[in-house]
C-alpha cells in the first residue's frame, strides 16, 4: 500500500465535487462546482434544488477531475464517497454515481463520513506544508450545518493517515456557526453567503463596541448556541431604527446583483461595521475558548479547526495567537480545502482504502451519519 489513486465524490450539500489524491497525501486534483448561485435568492440551501443540480454536475466534475488529474478513470485504486451526513437527496446523487463508476470501473466502493472528511483537510493541508500534526487532537467542524467538537484518537491509525477514532466532545444545540453569519447576513443586506462579506466588513469595525452575552447553558460546557446571538441581533436592528435605510439601499443593490464585500462596503455606515464586528467577535471567542478548553481537558497537544467558517481571518488569527500562547498546536485547511470539496474525501477514504474496508452496493445514503 503506498501511492494509490483514490477518486472522491461529494455532493453532501450545496457543492458538486470531485478529486483525484494519492497516497492519501498527494492531490492531483480537486474540481468543485458549487451552487452558491442558485440558492443564492433563497438566502439558504433549498434541497430539492440543491439534487437537481448535483444530477447535472456529477459527470462533467468527475470527468473534469480525472482529466485535470492527468489519469484515465480505470488507472483509481478505489471510489470513495460521501455517506453522510448531509442532505439525504444531495447524498444519494454522489453515493449512487459512485456505485456505478465502482462497478462498472470493477473497483473498491469505500464509504466516507464526511465530517472525517474535514478533519483530512486539516492533514492534507498540513502535509503540503511539509508538517506532521502531532495526535491525538481536538478538532472543532464549523460550518452552515455543522459546529461540533471532536476528540480524533489514533487507536489502530498508521503513519498519521488514519483510520482514526473519534469521541464527540460537544455540537451546537441550535443553529451552526455557519448559519448563524448568514442568518446576520440576511438581516443586515449582506449576501448570501454572509460569512465572507461579514469577515471584510468586520476588519473595518469595533469590535469592543457591542457586547454580545456568551450564551448560557447548564449541562455540557463544550457544547455551542448561536441562536442567541442571532436574536440579539435582530433586537439591536429593532431598537436602531436608524440602520434600516442602509439594510434597504443595500437590498436594491444586491436585487441589481451587487456581489462584491466593497461594493456592499460602500453602502454601509460604521455604525454596521461595528455590530458586524462585535457579532464576529462574540462568535469566534465562544468557538475559541471552548474548543481551547476542550483540548485542555482532554490533554492534547494540538487542534485542528475545518469547515467553511475556518476560512474566517478572525478566528484563524484568534486561534493562532490564543493557542501559541497556551502551548497548543492550532492546524487549519487552505481557505480551499476549508470548504467543502472532495481531496478531503479522497483522503479519508485512502485511510478506510488501506485498512481493508469495503462497501457493497447496497450501500444508502445516511442523513444523520454520526461520527464516532
Ligand atoms: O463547509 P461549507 O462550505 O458548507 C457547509 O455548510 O457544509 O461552509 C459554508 C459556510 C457558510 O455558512 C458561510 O457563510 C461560512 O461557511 N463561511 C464563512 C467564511 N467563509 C465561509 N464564515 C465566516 N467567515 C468566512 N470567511
Ligand atoms: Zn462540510
Amino acid at each position: 500500500m503506498g501511492d494509490e489513486l483514490i477518486l472522491g465524490i461529494e455532493s453532501s450539500c450545496d457543492e458538486t465535487a470531485a478529486a483525484v489524491v494519492a497516497g492519501g497525501r498527494r492531490i492531483l486534483s480537486s474540481v468543485v462546482a458549487s451552487q452558491v448561485a442558485i440558492h443564492r435568492k433563497y438566502g439558504g440551501v433549498v434541497p430539492e434544488l440543491a439534487s437537481r443540480e448535483h444530477l447535472r454536475q456529477i459527470v462533467p466534475v468527475v470527468r473534469e477531475a480525472v482529466e485535470q488529474a492527468g489519469i484515465k478513470l480505470s488507472d483509481v485504486s478505489a471510489v470513495a464517497v460521501t455517506r453522510g451526513p448531509g442532505l439525504v437527496g444531495a447524498l444519494l446523487v454522489g453515493v449512487t454515481y459512485g456505485k456505478v463508476l465502482s462497478y462498472a470501473l470493477g473497483k473498491p466502493l469505500i464509504a466516507v463520513n464526511h465530517l472525517e472528511g474535514h478533519v483530512h483537510a486539516v492533514l492534507l493541508e498540513a502535509h503540503i506544508a511539509g508538517k506532521s500534526p502531532e495526535l491525538p487532537a481536538v478538532c472543532l467542524i464549523v460550518s452552515g450545518g455543522h459546529t461540533l467538537l471532536y476528540r480524533v484518537k489514533t487507536d489502530g491509525a498508521r503513519n498519521g493517515i488514519g483510520p482514526f477514532s473519534y469521541d464527540r466532545i460537544g455540537g451546537t444545540r441550535d443553529d451552526a456557526a455557519g448559519e448563524a453569519y448568514d442568518k446576520v447576513a440576511k438581516m443586515l443586506a449582506l449576501g448570501y453567503p454572509g460569512g465572507p462579506v461579514i469577515d471584510h466588513l468586520a476588519a473595518d469595525g469595533d469590535a469592543k463596541k457591542i457586547a454580545f452575552a456568551a450564551p448560557k447553558m447548564s449541562g455540557n460546557r463544550f457544547d455551542f448556541s448561536f441562536s442567541g446571538i442571532k436574536t440579539a441581533v435582530l433586537y439591536h436592528l429593532k431598537r436602531n431604527p436608524q440602520m434600516q435605510p442602509e439594510i434597504e439601499a443595500r437590498q436594491t443593490a444586491l436585487a441589481r446583483g451587487e456581489r462584491s464585500a466593497d461594493g456592499l462596503r460602500a453602502l454601509t455606515s460604521q455604525e454596521t461595521l461595528d455590530l458586524v464586528a462585535s457579532f464576529q467577535h462574540a462568535v469566534v471567542e465562544d468557538l475559541l475558548t471552548r474548543t481551547l478548553a476542550a483540548a485542555e481537558q482532554c490533554a492534547v497537544p494540538t487542534v485542528f479547526v475545518s469547515g467553511g467558517v475556518a476560512a474566517n481571518s478572525a478566528l484563524r488569527k484568534a486561534f493562532e495567537t490564543e493557542g501559541a500562547r497556551r502551548g497548543i498546536a492550532t492546524f487549519f485547511p487552505s481557505r480551499a480545502l476549508s470548504t467543502d470539496n472532495a481531496a478531503m474525501i479522497a483522503a479519508a477514504g485512502f485511510a478506510r482504502f488501506a485498512a481493508g474496508e469495503r462497501e457493497n452496493l447496497l450501500l444508502n445514503a445516511e442523513a444523520n451519519l454520526p461520527l464516532g
